[in-house]
């Protein structure tokens, strides 16, 4: 019996409404609920699915099928679809929507109804008339429903629609065909979906990436080149790689706009007018500089404005500049023998600031067109043209002529103004009275270190007397030195002269026409005798002996200090961090003599020199990215190979740092690279080199192939010997040693934090957090405000932040206890403050199952309170080691000694983590130790279990420490309940 038309009139009735989504990753080769016409399907045999086409609200089909032959055996019905061309498809997705009834809805069909069907395909390359031979078709998959519905459900009008997902793939023909099988089921197929998925076409880093189509290995990337978009080009090489499900992964590589070009959301634009960019790269157009304009869109560089200029060497940014006006305030100063022209700079430079003046001058004879260039008849100092100052010397001249000076002023962009050239003009006639002499000197009086001399005023001066000028030298030094002074009145007094010495002195008079020439010269010998200069120089020569005895000792002391290394606070405090950590070393200040100490990049001023001194640049293009493994705080985290000169082409892990991070982000990712490119040992994750010169800035470290322990280890529950873990341990406990020799104090030592390679060796990793801890999801606020992976961190770590080699090997001895549970969570599901609590309160992590009791015991060390008593690294190695060389030493197991101690009648010997006394001290309840003891309660265990009354009945009065006993009593008990619930024995 069919029960199909039935249920085709209450599908229909029902109306769902199929909604039509589009993604733009996905390229559909087939939607039923898009096909306007018929869809063509071929049922097999003709009375098995039947079609069923409805109209939606939109007016658009619906193409159901339906089959529901549930109450006949042996049902094989078929439906196939039409030939679908794959296009460029590798994998398909084949999207159901489909409604299923529940068989135990439908009377008496137990035997016969079924609630599943099955898909097959079958790859062509012949689009047509192919016959329907069902064992050329391949199985996809049996679908069952999700969600089936009874006859309630029809009541109630609720239908509930499966939607299936399958991927079919390498798809290698041209096309294929879909085939639905049904055996017995209640089915409607109310909408088939096929579709593949590709990377689309995006725009990124102004490069455009065409759509791209995944490989069908999901985890390998298809590498793609993008073309810069129009007005861009190439920076680095623009790539991105398409990963399995369409997304765009690693954007490598940039474009950028050409000049006059500018980004505007994601292509370039042309500057706008008024707006210029002369150069190509990622920065905005920018306004035309002053005087500069440009009027169309797109411009390079700004065209100067009429009468302003740019001189060829001027960069397109500067403004545009012009000739400068003529030199102000044209002066000259003539005497016998030299003529002074002095002036002052332009009112305007026109802009620019290299200045320069140029002489000319002109003779005339009595007529006016008697006038020739006369700068080759003069001498010019320091020259005629290019002067730099607003005055210069002419001598040379002739007397009795007339000369015309033309001061002119240029700049860079003189000689490209075609206006006339302004000039300051003065003229000079060597007939002109000059200014008046002064007649000779005479001595009025004189010391040994001074003299007062005077002279006559000129007589008939017709010009102004501004004042006298008085030089004076030491005969001996006239070519050196000489002095000078001024008065207005016709006398002097020269004083701090040298005894028994002869001086020279002469003056001239100063008038608005300029100097006079100077008098003749007078010489005179000053008084005294040499003693006056010997006393004098003796003087002195106490002073310099003193100073230079002095300084000699200073030095002798400077460098005895030096010797004895007592200075070397001095010249620390100039070292760069690098130089520092070796002198420290060199004086044995190195945490382990011998051995290189860590510097931490945090010390430098500039934290990229850090990067400079520890790591390589890699150029990128010796690096291939081949898949992202994984995703970090800074960007996505790849597999790929490194190629070096003459060497092999090794597999490496790639750390990018993605777009649009701020410095510090850049700096906090670089510091890891940093931290470890100080490391060199067989267990810390080797650094290969860092990509800082172009983007995306990049880590690449060595590959480690089977990734982070903790979860190697869940992967790989039970399959190790304890041999094979204690190897990995050994391999741990030997990087930390390394690392806390050189210093170096880890923070975040932790399963997820280490690295396993293909050999099962071990390396620690995880460095640039180290210090901020903010990376790690593990990682609490404290109370205290740090953040903190807690269930790894030592108490006076958590408490008051006292971070040490001592609280890394607590941290390892947690490390430890992940290891030989197969990556158990510390403490399971207890909260971070139970945790604290129960720590606190000496409780310590119970053996994991299968664990020699060697190793748990060392763990226990690990976790003592105390730091001091906890082992040292180099400790651990050894300890190590021996259970290595001696196997035997491992087969104690606790859970043996635990069973045997439970036995009636023996003492415990392995019973506990910590014993009752232990806990009592940890407390603060020690003076009850014996109360415990009295009353039989000797093993955790038994004391878990005491009540509030139990504590009274044991003598405990008073009521605080009933409850603090209590109270810690209900953590223990939780804790060992715990325990029984996951089977072990405490
Ligand atoms: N994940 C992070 N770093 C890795 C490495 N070096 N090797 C493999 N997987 C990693």
């Amino acid at each position: 019996m069919s029960f199909g038309n039935r249920f085709v009139l209450v599908s229909l009735f029902l109306g769902f409404s199929l909604t039509r989504l589009s993604y733009s990753n996905q390229v559909v080769l087939l939607d039923t609920t898009s096909v306007l016409g018929e869809l063509g399907w071929k049922t097999y045999p003709i009375n098995g699915w039947d079609a069923i086409t409805e109209m939606d609200e939109q007016n658009r089909p619906i193409h159901t099928f339906q089959v529901c032959n549930v109450m006949e055996p042996n049902q094989n019905n078929w439906l196939r679809s039409n030939w679908i061309s794959r296009q460029a498809a590798q994998k398909i997705y084949v999207e159901l929507r489909f409604t299923l009834r529940d068989c135990n809805s439908i009377p008496w069909v137990s035997g016969t109804c079924k609630e599943t069907f099955n898909l097959f395909y079958h790859e062509t390359d012949e689009a047509h008339s192919v016959k329907f031979k069902p064992p050329q078709y391949t199985k996809i998959d049996t679908i069952a429903a999700d969600e089936s519905f009874t006859q309630m459900d029809l009541g109630d009008r609720i239908l509930k629609l499966n939607t299936e997902v399958r991927e079919v793939g390498p798809m290698t023909r041209k096309g294929f065909y879909l085939a639905f099988q049904d055996i017995g089921a209640c089915i409607a197929l109310v909408s088939v979906r096929i579709y593949y998925k590709k990377c689309p076409f995006t725009l990124r880093n102004l490069a455009s990436f065409p759509d791209t189509v995944p490989r069908v290995d999901s985890s390998s990337l298809v590498e793609v080149r993008g073309a810069c978009v129009d007005h861009a080009e190439e920076r680095d090489t623009p790539k991105l790689f398409c990963g399995a499900d369409g997304d765009w992964l690693v954007p490598l590589g940039r474009c950028v706009c050409s000049l006059a070009y500018e980004e505007i959301d994601g292509s370039c634009a042309a500057c706008r007018p008024g707006f210029y960019k002369a150069f190509a790269g990622n920065t905005k157009c920018s306004k035309c500089p002053p005087h500069s304009i440009s009027y169309g869109e797109g411009a390079a560089i700004c065209r100067c404005e009429t009468g302003f200029f740019r001189a060829e060497r001027d960069p397109p940014t500067m403004a545009c500049t012009r000739p400068p006006s003529p030199p102000r305030n044209l002066m000259f100063n003539l005497n016998d023998t030299c003529l002074m022209l002095e002036w002052s700079p332009p009112g305007d430079n026109g802009g620019r600031r290299d200045l320069t003046y140029n002489v000319q001058c002109k003779r005339c004879g009595p007529e006016p067109d008697q006038c020739h260039f006369c700068e080759e008849e003069l001498r010019f100092l320091p020259r005629p043209s290019g002067l730099t100052n607003g005055t210069v010397t002419v001598m040379d001249f002739s007397a009795h002529a007339n000369y015309t000076f033309e001061i002119e002023s240029l700049n860079g962009v003189s000689d490209m103004s075609s206006f006339p050239r302004q000039v300051a003009i003065v003229t000079v006639s060597t007939d002109q009275a000059g200014p008046s002499l002064v007649g000779t000197l005479k001595k009025d009086w004189a010391s040994p270190n001074s003299i007062a001399l005077s002279w006559q005023q000129p007589e008939q001066t017709t010009l102004l007397i501004l004042d006298y000028e008085i030089k004076y030298y030491e005969k001996e030094h006239e070519q050196l030195s000489y002095s000078s002074t001024r008065t207005k009145a016709p006398s002097v007094i020269i004083s701090g002269l040298i005894p028994a010495t002869w001086y020279v002195f002469c003056v001239r008079t100063r008038t608005p026409a300029g100097y006079s020439s100077y008098t003749p010269k007078y010489e005179y010998k000053t008084t005294g005798d040499s003693s006056d200069i010997a006393s004098d120089q003796g003087q002195v020569l106490v002073i310099v002996t003193a100073a230079v005895g002095g300084f000699t000792l200073l030095v002798i002391l400077t460098l005895f200090l030096l010797i004895t290394g007592r200075c070397q606070w001095y010249f620390k405090a100039k070292m760069s961090p690098e130089e520092k950590r070796r002198t420290d070393y060199q004086n044995g200040h190195a945490p382990f003599p011998g051995i290189k100490t860590y510097v931490d990049p945090d010390t430098y001023e500039d934290p990229t020199q850090a990067v400079h001194e520890f790591t390589k640049e890699i150029d990128p293009s010796r690096i291939r990215i081949e898949r992202v493994i994984g995703a970090g705080e800074f960007g996505e985290v790849c597999s790929g190979r490194l190629r070096t000169p003459g060497k092999k082409e090794i597999a490496v892990a790639i750390k990018t740092l993605k777009g649009g991070y701020v410095e510090r982000q850049r700096r906090d990712f670089l510091r890891e690279a940093s931290i470890m490119g100080q490391f060199d040992h067989p267990n810390i994750i080797r650094l290969e080199g860092v990509v800082t010169k172009s983007r995306p800035v990049m880590i690449v470290v060595e590959y480690m192939e089977n990734g982070s322990l903790d979860s190697f280890l869940r992967q790989h529950d039970g399959h190790f010997t304890v041999i094979q873990l204690v190897g990995m341990l050994r391999g741990i406990a030997s990087g930390m040693k390394y690392l806390s020799d050189m210093g170096y104090v880890h923070r975040d030592l932790a399963a997820r934090n280490i690295l396993v390679n293909s050999n099962l060796v071990c390396k620690v990793s995880d460095f640039g957090l180290s210090r901020v801890l903010e990376d790690d999801p593990e990682a609490a606020y404290t109370t205290t405000g740090g953040k903190i992976p807690i269930r790894w961190t030592a108490p006076e770590a958590i408490s008051y932040r006292k971070f040490s080699s001592a609280s890394d090997a607590w941290s390892y001895g947690i490390v430890m206890w992940e290891v030989m549970s197969y990556g158990e969570r510390p403490y399971w599901e207890m909260s971070n403050q139970d945790v604290i609590l129960s720590i606190e309160e000496g409780y310590r992590l119970p053996a994991p199952m299968g664990c020699p009791v060697a190793l748990h015991q060392l763990m226990l060390h690990c976790w003592q309170k105390e730091r001091s008593h906890r082992p040292k690294f180099t400790d651990v190695v050894s300890f190590l080691d021996k259970l290595i060389r001696n196997p035997s030493s491992l087969l104690p197991l606790v859970e043996d000694i635990q069973s045997l101690a439970e036995s009636p009648g023996e003492d415990m010997d392995y019973p506990m983590f910590i014993s009752i006394g232990d806990w009592l001290d940890a407390i603060k309840m020690s003076q009850y130790k014996s109360n415990f003891m009295a009353a039989g309660y000797n093993t955790l265990d038994s004391v878990a279990r005491m009540s509030i009354e139990d504590v009274r009945r044991i003598g405990v009065e008073l009521i605080g420490h009933q409850r603090r006993i209590s109270s810690s009593v209900q953590t223990l008990g939780l804790q060992l309940l715990h325990e029984q619930e996951k089977g072990f024995h405490v």
